[in-house]
């Protein structure tokens, strides 16, 4: 190969090349020399104007923040990402999280791709088909545990007070501190994707990693000068478990959006600080709600997104309906999940049946009644 070749070569795969999370914002992230640049791909997610869903809600100005487009289908991996690098620098031969599916499919990839042993311990029966297949595939031992994420979540942090020096171990729950950090870079992106800050952030609430993450990352890059405002944070949880809104209890059935169906927040402190600092909300929003969220979100604008991440668009929503929001404003949405996590929620509420037909021109016609 000539010299000019190889040269034109190498300068398509520069710029063909993802960045990588860890280094495009260095300058925010706790990463030094030491610090391994792993990748599979996390971050740089689009960000989507969504003219006729928008339109529809008396909000033309709305965004969404596509998270499910990261490796492992969701947002989870940009915390994930910095928190196995940090365990690989200090040593860790293995990772452990509770987790109600991502944080569990997110540590068992980044864990394969470093070569960790990974264990998730999960609540038995509350763990979309997708997202627990994603952490078997990868090599994960999980432990499936009774009583709901609270209580996967304790068996964890016990294990972890009693260390064995022989099997040095990272906990790689959002009380991680570089999870948090990782993830804040979404609301970096949102930034420089808006040009400055939205009016509104929405986003759904489990364990109130995200919302915290969102604020301090928004917070850092007005710090940095890099903007001039933050936005109002709306944060959503499912009815059935919204124990950081007011008079909601936690115990009650069983909702679709099982990802945020967390009756202690870890981060709940952070996410009440977050709401009031940019005098935001916590609200909940009913299964109903969120459905009718999720569905219009694929059929008007081709996002397929887990139930859980249509808690935010399903909160705007009643918000704007209330006369909370004002119609000029630029709101992001994130929608935090991709939608084949969970297959059977899917196939319940897909809009349409699966025709049969012949095999033919002729068989396919007549099945679609043309
Ligand atoms: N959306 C999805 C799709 C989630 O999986 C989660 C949390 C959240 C929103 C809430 O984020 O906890 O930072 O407030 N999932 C965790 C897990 C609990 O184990 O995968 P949060």
């Amino acid at each position: 190969m000539s010299d000019v070749l190889r040269q034109l070569r190498q300068q398509q795969s520069r710029a063909g090349a993802r960045p990588r999370l860890l280094q495009r914002f260095e300058a925010f992230l706790p990463v030094d020399d030491a610090t391994p640049l792993l990748s599979l791909g996390e971050g740089f997610t689009p960000l989507v104007h969504a003219r006729t869903l928008g339109r529809a809600i008396g909000c033309p100005m709305l965004h969404l923040k596509v998270e499910g487009q990261n490796p492992t289908g969701s947002f989870k991996d940009r915390g994930m990402v910095l928190a196995v690098a940090k365990a690989m620098q200090a040593g860790s031969r293995a990772l452990i999280c509770a987790s109600t599916g991502n944080t569990a499919a997110s540590a068992a990839a980044f864990g394969a791709h470093a070569g960790l042993e990974v264990v998730v311990v999960l609540p038995q029966g509350q763990v979309a088909a997708g997202k627990l297949l994603q952490a078997q595939a990868a090599g994960a031992r999980v432990v499936a545990v009774e009583g709901g994420f609270d209580g996967a979540l304790r068996a964890v942090r016990e294990i972890m007070d009693d260390p064995d020096p022989g099997h040095p171990m990272t906990l790689v729950n959002s009380v991680n501190p570089f999870r948090i950090q990782g993830q804040k870079t979404g609301a970096f992106e949102v930034c420089e994707d808006l040009g400055g800050a939205p009016d509104y952030l929405a986003i759904p609430v489990g364990n109130a990693g995200n919302i915290t993450a969102y604020w301090k990352g928004f917070s850092e890059y007005r710090s940095a000068g890099l903007v001039e405002t933050r936005p109002i944070m709306l944060g959503f949880q499912a009815a059935g478990a919204a124990p950081l809104v007011l008079g909601h209890r936690v115990d009650a059935p069983l909702t679709v959006a099982t990802a945020i169906r967390i009756g202690h927040p870890a981060s709940g402190a952070a996410a009440l600080q977050a709401r009031d600092e940019s005098g935001g909300r916590i609200e909940a929003v009913t299964d109903e709600e969120i459905l009718d969220a999720y569905r219009d979100l694929a059929r008007y604008e081709g996002i397929f997104c887990e139930p859980a991440s249509a808690a935010s668009v399903a909160g705007v929503r009643k918000l704007a309906a209330e006369g909370a929001i004002d119609p000029g404003a630029t709101i992001v949405c994130v929608l935090t999940g991709h939608g084949l996590k969970d297959p059977d929620t899917a196939r319940r509420e897909a809009p349409l049946p699966v025709l049969e037909a012949e095999p033919s021109a002729a068989g396919v016609r007549r099945a679609l009644g043309w």
